[in-house]
């Protein structure tokens, strides 16, 4: 079936209205407090959140422009009254500030994360009337922790392995870093509740226990608490797995609403004993609605939860058709998913981007849980996936999710270490590489190339 022009412009128009408009002054996130309070991790997950969910983010960190500039060498460099240095940082920061400014105007970028202490008042006032004069809004993130455990269970965690001590031992990193600490301490004016009312900030205290908003000023800045005040660092696993291999994989068909097939059931067994076996306490398990993540959930004996927006993609007019149907009967539909597999929408079906602005409440959800195996689909997974390991919307569509494989994610420091197991039952190969030719009017067998084997 050939779509008239109309249709298919009409497609596309819905496609971008359907991007949600999340601000249109730039907005500049600046974190406070003191070293070691869990500021580069907050800027990097909360970075990694807002591309995800399309907005264009960087992270600008301070540490970065003075290992440029000068090479370290112990806590002396940040003593109060060491002028030399003192002049160092302040054209650091200027700097800083520069490459935000290009980043919004030359690069499309939304948000910026400054990645600094920020602890005096002075600083803050440098990046006020800097985001004034150029109508940047500002939003300000401090972390407060007076547990002096997480702090040195940070100093471990991270400083340890950063570059400023690249032959150090640990005891000799621990004092300089507490040192270190001890020069910000001296000067450290914590954003105020009666002289900053008029500032939008979030105030987060041990981690989490507490916190304290004020004057959300847009959509994107409660989205940004939203996200903060969800998050958390109990160490976990998640487990993410397709479902069995289903009847219409076999027969290399996509959507629909099938069983899982021979193999697939057997899968679901051997994923049973696989989670029994990593002796999780409170597992949580997560299906979609359809058939066959509910049969493989059934297999393991154990309570699930189920999940609309985990389905899987909807192919619209292709579902239950081979990628040779496709290209029979829609090859310019076929081509142009080809070309942008992340933004196009299968007629009367959805994108991955569609896809992405489903599943935000179940990334929401997984970061307040603790151990999860979310039991999933081939999109999906790869759409969660790319949210943990932070792959942008070109390697999304493309990520390897097999069947009959777990990957195990397990935060560690600042990312997300995966391991894969795949279980020994063996089922078909699903993924189709983006072939060489992608043009509307390219021969079938150019289309078909990548089409993995089946019945
Ligand atoms: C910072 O200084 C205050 C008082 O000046 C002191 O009570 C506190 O323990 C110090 N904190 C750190 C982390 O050194
Ligand atoms: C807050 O803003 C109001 C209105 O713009 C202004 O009158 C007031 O002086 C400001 N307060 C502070 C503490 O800056
Ligand atoms: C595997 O089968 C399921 C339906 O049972 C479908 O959602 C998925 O797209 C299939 N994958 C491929 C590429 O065959």
């Amino acid at each position: 079936m050939d779509l008239p022009q109309e249709f298919r412009r009409r497609v596309r128009c819905d496609s971008a209205a359907s991007r949600p408009q999340f601000t249109n002054s730039p907005t500049v996130i600046v974190m406070v407090g003191l070293p070691a309070r869990g500021k580069t991790y907050i800027s990097k997950k909360l970075t990694r959140y807002l591309n995800w969910i399309g907005v264009t983010t960087s992270v600008f960190n301070l540490g970065h422009y003075r290992r440029e500039a000068v090479q370290y060498k112990n806590y002396e460099f940040f003593l109060p009254d060491n002028e030399e240095a003192m002049k160092i940082r302040r054209e650091c920061a200027s700097h800083a500030l520069k490459d935000i400014a290009s980043y919004f105007s030359k690069e499309q970028g939304q948000v910026a994360v400054f990645d600094a202490t920020n602890t005096t008042r002075e600083r803050r006032a440098i990046i006020l009337s800097f985001a004034k004069e150029k109508g940047y809004k500002v939003f300000f993130v401090e972390s407060i922790c007076d547990d002096l455990n997480i702090v040195e269970e940070n100093i471990m965690q991270v400083k340890v392995s950063s570059p400023d001590y690249v032959n150090a031992d640990k005891e000799e990193v621990m004092e300089d870093f507490h040192k270190r600490i001890e020069c910000y301490n001296q000067s450290y004016v914590p954003i105020d509740d009666v002289k900053d009312k008029n500032l939008s900030y979030i105030k987060i205290f041990n981690v989490g226990s507490r916190y304290l908003v004020n004057r959300v000023q847009d959509h994107i800045q409660s989205r940004i608490v939203y996200y903060l005040m969800n998050i958390h660092v109990t160490p976990r696993s998640i487990y993410l797995s397709r479902h069995g291999e289903s009847e219409l994989n076999l027969t290399g068909r996509i959507g629909g609403d099938s069983k899982l097939a021979p193999r697939g059931q057997e899968y679901a067994r051997v994923l049973g004993r696989f989670m029994k076996d990593q002796t999780i306490k409170d597992l949580k398990v997560w299906t979609s609605h359809m058939r066959r993540t509910i049969q493989t959930a059934e297999a393991l004996g154990v309570p699930y939860e189920q999940w609309k927006a985990l389905n899987e993609i909807d192919a619209g007019v292709c579902e239950e058709m081979t990628y040779e149907e496709i290209q029979d009967t829609h090859p310019e539909e076929f081509a142009m998913r080809d070309q942008d597999k992340y933004r196009y929408r299968y007629p009367k079906g959805e994108s991955y981007e569609d896809l992405v602005h489903r599943l935000e409440p179940v990334i929401m959800e997984l970061e307040r849980q603790e151990n999860v195996l979310v039991i999933c689909h081939q999109a999906v997974m790869r759409c969660l996936l790319a949210y943990f390991l932070d792959k942008n919307a070109g390697e999304l569509p493309y990520l390897k999710c097999p069947l009959h494989t777990v990957l195990k994610l397990t935060p560690v420091a600042y990312g997300c270490q995966v391991e894969s197991f795949f279980l020994n039952v063996e089922a078909v190969n699903t993924h189709r590489e983006r072939p060489a030719n992608v043009d509307v009017d390219r021969a079938p067998d150019e289309a078909l190339v990548t089409v993995p084997d089946h019945l």
